[in-house]
């Protein structure tokens, strides 16, 4: 299946080594890291160039073009307990002396790729200049893996020797293995705001999966399609076909849909605010739905209880809003406690898991977002393409 090397059919020792990792972690309005799963991923590969006695160049976006990196070289010199180097620029005279300057196994972090626009649009000129700094391309980002940009793709080709990091590596192995031969019953559990974001992903899983768990603002659209009376709740209105082809989908395929039989529902969105939780077919007309209901929460727990294998991408609700964060840290308690093998990816739903201190429980946190649901929809990955064209 792997048509691309890997670290270990690398001669490391001496040699610069570029690093395309994912350090584009939640921040706040300060510049403060929110949330560290990203980085933490990275560090075996890290350690492991660095025991190699490599020279150590590591590049990233952050968000898009705003935010510098500064603070994640900070977070990870005190993760590795070893010096990392900033410069506040990724290509360009300056970084060239700095990694001339470099010792074996030390650790440059250059500064956030989009800073240069030339990242988004695959710019030829950039991505030999970022080749150029190197002898080695290594790419361990498989969360950035579904970008053809100058760092993720275009750099590979101009690149003397490239390969996959062992986040990288292990990330495509070990979805591929979910995917291709989970454990039974499959159960996934899907949520957040949009069908549409995810309408290739959903498809497949309803071909793949035992049973499919639909909560957050997209299951309004697929009730909507049913034809149940969901008050003010948004929906896509464009999605309304497409969710009942979900549904078609599953059916053909043995795929039990499990959508929200109940729902907790406000006016507005505000923070504890007076809630209703009625059943779905009666919904107040002036409400809006924020989350799934209790019973609906206490199915699923029963469901994620037998499960065989658990896929979560997506919250139940507004998990950031509370009471709306009830169904999706009933929903992080099950996942907890199943003995079923458990996998969550996507950023909001790894957020949640902190959130609700479930992360250890966990047996498998995937980095990816975008590039998983593309990844599951069995879309090719430029970026792993990269590797091996
Ligand atoms: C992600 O957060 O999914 C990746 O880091 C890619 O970020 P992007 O959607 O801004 O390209």
């Amino acid at each position: 299946m792997q048509k691309f090397k890997t670290l270990d059919d690398m001669n490391l020792g001496g040699k610069t080594v570029l690093v395309r990792v994912d350090f584009n972690v939640p921040m706040t309005s300060k510049g403060e890291i929110k949330e560290d799963t990203r980085i933490k991923a990275h560090l075996k590969t890290i350690t492991y160039l660095s025991k190699a006695g490599a020279k150590i160049v590591l590049m990233s976006h952050l968000g898009n073009a705003e935010q510098s990196l500064q603070p994640v070289a900070e977070r990870l010199t005190s993760l590795l307990k070893k010096p990392v180097t900033f410069i506040d620029e990724c290509v360009g005279k300056k970084v060239q002396v700095a990694i001339k300057e470099l010792s074996k196994s030390s650790i440059l972090l250059l500064e956030n790729t989009r800073f240069n626009a030339g990242e988004k649009t695959n710019d030829e000129a950039f991505a030999k200049e970022l080749a150029s700094l190197c002898d080695i391309y290594v790419n361990d980002a498989f969360a950035t893996a579904h970008r053809k940009h100058a760092s993720t793709y275009g750099v590979a080709k101009f690149s003397k020797e490239k390969c996959a990091g062992f986040l990288l590596e292990h990330e495509l192995k070990t979805l591929h293995e979910i995917l291709s031969n989970p454990q039974k019953p499959f159960v996934v559990i899907t949520g957040g705001a949009k069908v549409s974001t995810k309408l290739g992903a959903l498809k497949a899983l309803a071909k793949k999966a035992d049973t499919l768990l639909i909560g957050g603002a997209m299951s309004n659209t697929f009730l909507k399609a049913m034809n149940v009376e969901i008050g003010k709740s948004r929906f896509e209105e464009d999605m309304l076909d497409e969710a009942l082809n979900i549904i078609q989908i599953a059916s053909a395929h043995n795929c039990k849909i499990i959508l929200p039989s109940d729902v907790k529902t406000a006016v507005k969105l505000e923070r504890d605010t007076k809630c209703e939780n009625p059943g779905i077919n009666s919904i107040n007309p002036e409400h809006q739905a924020f989350d799934i209901g209790k019973n609906t929460a206490n199915v699923w727990a029963e469901i994620i209880k037998d499960a065989g294998t658990v896929l979560w991408n997506g919250p139940a609700g507004v998990f950031e809003v509370p009471p709306f964060d009830a169904g999706t840290r009933a929903t992080a308690k099950a996942v907890g406690d199943t003995k079923a093998f458990t996998v969550i990816g996507g950023g909001d739903s790894i957020h949640a898991a902190a959130l609700c201190g479930i992360t250890e429980k966990v047996d498998y946190i995937s980095t990816g977002g975008g590039s998983l649901l593309q990844f599951i929809e069995g879309v090719p990955l430029p970026a792993i393409e990269a590797l091996y064209k």
